[in-house]
């Protein structure tokens, strides 16, 4: 297939256009690098610089977009939320359109565990409430709203991925964020002597240790499930897929999985609760197993931990 993918030169998007090149797919990756690396661009991908408001011929002969770039930082989508509303919404709007005049009418999204806010019960269904508790997840929730109606309403064929925790590297292809706000890459920057310590947030929650549970997916296994989803993606209907591995792990035990990887004492601080931030969230990813046949091939955490190492420490 002719494909776009926006977003190509950042974590996942880079490693989803490198599985979509592998599988013989002619991908176009379209990227304002205001977050990504034009290496992160895979050989034999074409890339092009520019915004997704602007999409202009990336779209021309496209079968399908997958739809990758957005602001995904928590923290800063509190502080600015007109930020989120303008590139989250506004830019996948645009693109919307643009995809509509051009006869594009496929897309595979983005999504994110962040669109249900607090659970009211573990692990999460699809069908449980949406209810975001920060400007992200609502940016994110309001394309998945979007999507659905344009399927209703101009035949969009429209699959939104719920991501969990993404993590591990594939390849070359790993994390690399300017802002690093996520829980692996900054404890294992502690290994590489690039911190000093890890700072725990918060050690009073609910949980078997007081420190929050995440569902950890591997960033291979998560991009296997968008070749998926682009074959299953179906003119005229939305789906929505929660994607993660099914278990949870607390801050310690991903520490702990860190230290037996590295064989570094990684000191960690303990500190008090980042905003925002629910005590478990852990996916069912039972949907999507049981209708596109996907599966996690690495979901233990420690091939997810050693992975990332490996390529960040060149190990
Ligand atoms: N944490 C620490 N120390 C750190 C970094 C994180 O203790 O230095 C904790 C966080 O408080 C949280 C857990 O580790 O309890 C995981 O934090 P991450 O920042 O790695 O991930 P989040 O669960 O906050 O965020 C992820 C995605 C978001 C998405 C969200 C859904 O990265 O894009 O899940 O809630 F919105």
């Amino acid at each position: 297939m002719r494909l776009l993918v926006t977003g190509g030169a950042g974590y996942v998007g880079s490693v989803v256009a490198a599985q979509l090149v592998e599988a013989g797919h002619e991908v176009t990756v379209l990227d304002d690098l205001s977050t990504g690396h034009a290496d992160a661009v895979p050989e034999g991908a074409r890339f092009v610089q520019g915004s997704i408001s602007e999409p202009g011929d990336t779209l021309a002969g496209v079968d399908a977009v997958l739809h990758f770039a957005a602001k995904s930082l928590v923290g800063e989508s509190v502080a600015d939320p007109g930020l989120y509303w303008s590139h989250n919404l506004g830019g996948t709007l645009a693109l919307l359109e643009a995809m509509h005049e051009r006869g594009v009418r496929r897309i595979v999204f983005s999504s994110t565990a962040a669109t249900y806010g607090e659970p009211e019960r573990s692990p999460i269904l699809e069908t449980d409430p949406t209810r975001p508790t920060n400007p992200y997840g609502a940016s994110k929730l309001a394309v998945d709203t979007a999507l659905t109606a344009y399927a209703g309403l101009r035949g969009l064929g429209a699959v939104s991925l719920r991501y969990f925790n993404v993590a591990g590297a594939y390849g070359r292809y790993r994390e690399r964020h300017a802002i690093e706000t996520h829980l692996i890459p900054n404890v294992l920057k502690v290994a590489t002597g690039e911190r000093e310590s890890v700072s725990v947030f918060g050690t009073d929650y609910p949980t078997s240790d007081g420190t929050c549970v995440r569902d950890y997916i591997h960033v291979a296994d998560l991009a296997r499930a968008h070749l998926l989803a682009l074959e299953a993606v179906t003119e005229g209907a939305h789906a929505i897929y929660n994607l993660g591995s099914g278990a949870g792990f607390s801050v310690q035990e991903v520490i702990s999985v860190c230290r037996e990887v590295t064989g570094h004492e990684i000191p960690a601080v303990l500190g008090p609760r980042r905003d925002g931030d629910p005590a478990e969230l852990v996916a069912s990813s039972a949907k999507i197993q049981r209708e596109l046949g996907w599966k996690a091939e690495r979901p233990a955490l420690r091939d997810i931990v050693s992975d990332a190492w490996a390529a960040l420490s060149g190990k």
